[in-house]
C-alpha cells in the first residue's frame, strides 16, 4: 500500500499543457497552424495597440518537407530584454492577467503555448529579434517543462533604429489550408474587425495577400479598471487578495474593486459578524471567500462604468466589411454597453452583410465571431454567437435558408473579461445576458436586412415586366403605324417612353 505514494509528484502548467496541448487550441493539423498564427497575430495587435503605434504585422508560412516555418514581425514596442524568456518561455505570465482591461490576451498562455508546440513537434526553439527601445536583442527561447521556467540562449545584443517584433519558430503536425479554418481566412477576418491594422500573409506557395488598412486612427486605448464585486466569484477574489498589497481585508475590497465604499464594507460586515475584516487578505480562505461574495450579491451596488469597453465602431466594421467582402449590402448595429454577471461590462456590435460573391467570400451562410476584435474559428457549437444566431427565425427577416444564402454574419464581443469556454479561447460561455444582447443585435441589424432584400425583390419584379412590355413595343408600334399611318419610329419612342415612366426602378 505505502508504495503507491512513492510515484506522488508535483507537476507544474507546463506539463500539464504538454499533456493536454489539444486544450490550446493545439488538435488537428489545420487548428494548430491556426492557432500558431492566432496567438502571434493577437499579441502583435495586444502590443501595437498599447504602444499607440498603428500595427503593420506580416505573416510568412514556407513549407520545408512535413514541417512548417512561420515567422510573424510586428512594429509593436518590441519586449525588453529581461522579460523576453518570461513572456515566450512561461506559461502564465504576461503582462495582461492581472488586469482589468479589454485587450485579446488574458491568461499569459498563448506565446508560450507556441514555444511549447514548436518543441513537442520539431524540438526545436523559437527564434526572437525583439528590437525595444534602441536594442534588439535575438535569442533562442524554450521551456524547461519541469519548473515551467524559460531558457533563453544565443542572446546577441545590437543597437537598432527600428522597434517590433519577429518570432520565427518551426512546427510540425501541421497543414496550411486555405479553406474556412485556415490561416487566410483567420487573418482576412482579423482584418475586419481590425481596421487600423494593416496586415500581411505569405503562403507557403508563394502566394501575397496583402489587407490594407481602412482607417489611419489608433483605436481609443481601453481603460484599466477595477473589477465590480458583483463581477467576481470566490475563485477570483481569492486570486485578486493573492495580488493585492493592502493589509486587511477591508482595505482590500476598498481598493482593489469598484464601487466599494467604507459604507459598503459595514453592511458586509453586518452581514458577516463572524468574519474579521482586519485579517490579512491573503489568508483568506475558500469557505470565508464563497461568504463574501453571497453577502456581496445580498446588497444593493451602483452600477459598474461601462466606459472601459470600447466597440470597432459602426463605421469602421461598414468599412471593413465593404473593403474584404464587398457584398451588395451592408448594416451594422452598434449597441450600448450592458453588465453581465452582475458586474463585467460588455458591448456588442452586429454587422450583416448580404449579397457575396465567391470571388470575395465564398462561404454561404457564414457566422463570423469575434471577442475583442479577435476572430473565433473553432469550437463554434458551443459559443454564445452560434446559439444567438440559431435562435433568429431568418424567414421572418426574408432569409428564406440562412445557410444557403450569400450572407455573413458579423458579430464582436468587446469586454474587458471575456467568459471563454476554455483555454485555447474559442468559443463564448452562454451567459444568459449576452446570448440575449446578441440576439437583439441581430435582430436590428436583421430588419435593416429584411428591407433591403424586399425592395431588391420588387426591383427584379419590375424590370421583369419591363423587359416583358418592351418586347410587345416593337410589334405594337409596327401595326399601329399600319393602322393608324403615323410614323412607326415616332410610336416606337412614344410607347418606350411611356414604360419606362410607369416601371422605372423604384416606381410602378
Ligand atoms: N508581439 C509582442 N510585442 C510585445 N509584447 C509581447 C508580444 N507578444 C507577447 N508579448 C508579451 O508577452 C506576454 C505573454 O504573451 P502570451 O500570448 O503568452 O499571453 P497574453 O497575451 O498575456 O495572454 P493569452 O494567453 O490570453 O494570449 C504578453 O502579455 C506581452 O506582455
Ligand atoms: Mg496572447
Amino acid at each position: 500500500m505505502a508504495e503507491m505514494f512513492d510515484s506522488f509528484k508535483e507537476h507544474s502548467i507546463a506539463e500539464f499543457f504538454k499533456k493536454n496541448r489539444h486544450m490550446l487550441g493545439f488538435s488537428g493539423k489545420v487548428r494548430s497552424l491556426t492557432t500558431v498564427i492566432h496567438e502571434y497575430v493577437t499579441n502583435s495587435l495586444d502590443a501595437c495597440e498599447e504602444a499607440g503605434i498603428l500595427p503593420y504585422i506580416k505573416v510568412e508560412i514556407h513549407s520545408m518537407g512535413d514541417k512548417y516555418k512561420v515567422v510573424v514581425q510586428d512594429n509593436g514596442p518590441g519586449i525588453p530584454r529581461e522579460l523576453i524568456g518570461k513572456a515566450l518561455g512561461q506559461m502564465l505570465a504576461g503582462t495582461k492577467f492581472h488586469r482589468y482591461m479589454q485587450q485579446r490576451g488574458q491568461q499569459g498562455i498563448g506565446a508560450a503555448g507556441c514555444t511549447m508546440f514548436s518543441l513537442l513537434t520539431t524540438g526545436k526553439p523559437i527564434h526572437v529579434i525583439s528590437a525595444h527601445n534602441g536594442t534588439a536583442v535575438s535569442c533562442d527561447v524554450s521551456i524547461d517543462f519541469k519548473t515551467n521556467k524559460p531558457v533563453v540562449k544565443n542572446i546577441v545584443e545590437r543597437p537598432a533604429t527600428f522597434h517590433g517584433l519577429i518570432i520565427e519558430g518551426f512546427f510540425g503536425d501541421v497543414k496550411f489550408d486555405k479553406g474556412q479554418y485556415g490561416p487566410l481566412e483567420y487573418i482576412k477576418r482579423t482584418a475586419i474587425a481590425n481596421p487600423h491594422a494593416t496586415i500581411e500573409l505569405i503562403t507557403p506557395d508563394g502566394e501575397k495577400y496583402l489587407f490594407k488598412r481602412s482607417i489611419d486612427r489608433v483605436p481609443q486605448k481601453p481603460k484599466e479598471v477595477k473589477p465590480h464585486p458583483l463581477g467576481i466569484g470566490p475563485h477570483d477574489l481569492i486570486e485578486f487578495a493573492k495580488a493585492s498589497n493592502a493589509k486587511k481585508l477591508s482595505s482590500f475590497l476598498i481598493n482593489d474593486f469598484s464601487r466599494v465604499t467604507q459604507k459598503k464594507v459595514n453592511e458586509l460586515k453586518e452581514l458577516l459578524p463572524d468574519i474579521d475584516f482586519n485579517k490579512d487578505p491573503k489568508a483568506l480562505s475558500w469557505q470565508e471567500a464563497e461568504r463574501i461574495v453571497k453577502a456581496i450579491h445580498k446588497i444593493k451596488w451602483i452600477a459598474p462604468q461601462t466606459d472601459a469597453v470600447i466597440p470597432i465602431g459602426k463605421e469602421q466594421i461598414e468599412k471593413s466589411l465593404n473593403n474584404v467582402l464587398k457584398p451588395q449590402f451592408v448594416t451594422v448595429v452598434e449597441r450600448q454597453p450592458r453588465i453581465y454577471r452582475g458586474g463585467i461590462p460588455f458591448v456588442v456590435e452586429v454587422g450583416i452583410a448580404y449579397g457575396l460573391t465567391d470571388e470575395s467570400f465564398p462561404f454561404k451562410g457564414s457566422v463570423m465571431r469575434f471577442a475583442n476584435r479577435a476572430p473565433l474559428l473553432f469550437d463554434a457549437a458551443g459559443c454564445a454567437i452560434t446559439q444567438a444566431v440559431k435562435s433568429i427565425d431568418w424567414k421572418r427577416y426574408n432569409i428564406q435558408n440562412f445557410d444557403e444564402e450569400p450572407i455573413a454574419v458579423f458579430v464582436n464581443l468587446s469586454s474587458v473579461h471575456v467568459p471563454y469556454v476554455s483555454a485555447g479561447k474559442q468559443a463564448i460561455a452562454n451567459e444568459e445576458e449576452i446570448v440575449k444582447e446578441i440576439k437583439n443585435g441581430i435582430m436590428e441589424a436583421a430588419r435593416t436586412i429584411k428591407t433591403f432584400i424586399r425592395k431588391r425583390y420588387k426591383a427584379k419584379e419590375i424590370e421583369k415586366k419591363r423587359k416583358a412590355l418592351l418586347r410587345y413595343v416593337n410589334r405594337l408600334s409596327e401595326d399601329l403605324a399600319a393602322l393608324s399611318g403615323f410614323s412607326q419610329e415616332e410610336l416606337k419612342q412614344k410607347l418606350m417612353q411611356l414604360v419606362e415612366e410607369r416601371y422605372k426602378l423604384g416606381g410602378g
